[in-house]
């Protein structure tokens, strides 16, 4: 990925935050997912008055994607914080977040973007995040 595509990803993650349903925690998530096709999709966290029901940004992203066609991602930029303030700390993604990119991507490969703002982020693999971890592979 060159720097202006790392850029217009970071900035779709902060803007997706402003669509974030999350009356309970007030806190704020936007997921910006880089597919293959170079299509961008948005997610952000949906939350429920039973709180169990709460999806994460992450995967709002995923399953918007996967369930027009994508199956093939690059990268994805992720930003949280509290409602009305820029993001005070890297949000990165929870354990189940992460299991479900494990599903779509190569571990080596697949860059998870950690963002504070425009030009304060963290890059990692998802290797990095999820080490020896469990995938399609292991079933089949
Ligand atoms: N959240 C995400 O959207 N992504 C994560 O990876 C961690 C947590 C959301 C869920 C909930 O709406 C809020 O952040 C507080 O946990």
């Amino acid at each position: 990925m060159n720097k202006k595509d790392v850029k217009k990803l970071i900035i779709a993650s902060l803007e997706a935050r402003n669509y974030s349903y999350s009356p309970y925690s007030e806190y704020s998530v936007g997921a910006a997912l880089l597919c293959k096709s170079g299509r961008i999709a948005i997610g952000a966290n949906i939350e429920n008055a039973s709180y169990g029901a709460t999806v994460c940004a992450e995967r709002t992203a995923f399953f918007k994607a996967v369930s027009e066609g994508e199956r093939e991602f690059e990268a994805i930029a992720i930003a949280g914080g509290m409602h009305g303030e820029d993001p005070a700390e890297y949000a990165y993604p929870c354990g189940i977040c992460r299991q479900v990119m494990r599903e779509f991507c190569n571990t080596k490969k697949f860059k998870v973007f950690v963002v504070k703002s425009e030009d304060d982020y963290e890059e990692y693999t998802l290797e990095e995040l999820l080490p020896k971890s469990f995938g399609p592979e292991n079933i089949v």
